[in-house]
């Protein structure tokens, strides 16, 4: 069911690879709230087409960019005021890769040039996003932004390796930035810390399966959907959450206040 929440607001959405990405559930439900916006991916993403598809279902412009090189944000930002008539009430960062995750290596075997990369895919890329936003002046008074963290950031799981450190610097710079942002023009910046979620970026994580189980079974409402992260993501880009910044917000059915849970006791005395 549609509220009309986000009638009449500009966004920038980044992250929707392919369906089951949280960036594309985002777009469907932002588009059904009647926001207009621009969806944005790297270059590389692009060519695995799926994107193209979403952009017609939300009569969206797709302004490629990679969301490590500042000039491709900074013609980002540009052509999305230009194409979308104004500047933006909202941002979605949806963006993580790193480069030791998907070649396997240990925490205590990291290779730093790709330590670096992960850092500046999934942690960097969000200042960068924030500081062009603010040199072009580009969102509009009491405008939304939000990026997509996990609980690896205040707890250890050791297959989440150098990811894990990227999360921590993503909610810090959420917390910084969003300090600024919120002096300079009332724009709130926060994280949304989400369960496990079968997607291309959740599924390159080792062991995922079983810890997609154990974070279902520790959670009282069990593991939230794509599909309900992005009704979340919808409430903190419209005016009924205009007083939420700074925040990292757990979106996680319960999982990060439970100690243990029956059904984890049940498996262990298996
Ligand atoms: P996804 O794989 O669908 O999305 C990740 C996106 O990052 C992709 O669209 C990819 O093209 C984009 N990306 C990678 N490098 C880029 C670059 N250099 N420039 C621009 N874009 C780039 O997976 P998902 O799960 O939707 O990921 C979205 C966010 O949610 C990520 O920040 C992820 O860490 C976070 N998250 C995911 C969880 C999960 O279990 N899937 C749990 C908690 C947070």
């Amino acid at each position: 069911m549609a509220y009309g929440l986000l009638k009449g607001k500009r966004g920038i959405i980044s992250g929707a690879l392919d369906e089951n990405s949280i960036a594309w559930k985002v777009a469907l439900k932002a588009s059904e709230e009647g926001a207009t916006f621009t969806l944005t991916n790297a270059p590389v993403a692009m060519r695995l087409g799926a994107i193209k598809e979403l952009a017609e279902a939300t009569k969206a412009e797709i302004i490629p960019a990679d969301a490590t090189v500042v000039e491709d944000i900074e013609n980002l930002f540009q052509k999305s005021t230009e194409v979308l008539g104004g500047k933006v009430d909202f941002i979605l960062h949806s963006i993580g890769m790193s480069p030791n995750i998907r070649k396997g290596k240990p925490y205590g075997d990291l290779n730093y040039d790709w330590y670096q990369k992960s850092l500046d895919i999934s942690a960097l890329s969000l200042h960068k996003f924030l500081q062009v936003a603010e040199k072009q002046d580009a969102i509009n008074e009491w405008g939304s932004v939000v990026a997509l963290s996990y609980i690896a950031a205040q707890r250890t799981y050791p297959f989440y390796t150098d990811m894990a450190d990227a999360k921590a610097m993503l909610e810090s710079i959420a917390r910084s930035y969003g300090y600024r942002y919120g002096k300079l023009k009332n724009v709130r910046v926060n994280t949304v810390s989400q369960s496990p979620t079968k997607t291309t970026a959740g599924s390159g994580i080792g062991g995922f399966n079983s810890f997609y189980d154990f974070a279902d079974k520790m959670s009282p409402l069990g593991n939230a959907s794509a599909e309900d992260c992005a009704s979340y993501i919808i409430t903190l880009f419209s005016d009924l959450t205009r007083m939420v910044t700074m925040q990292n917000l757990y979106h996680d059915g319960g999982y990060s206040s439970t100690g243990i849970s029956e059904e984890v006791i049940e498996l262990l005395n298996k």
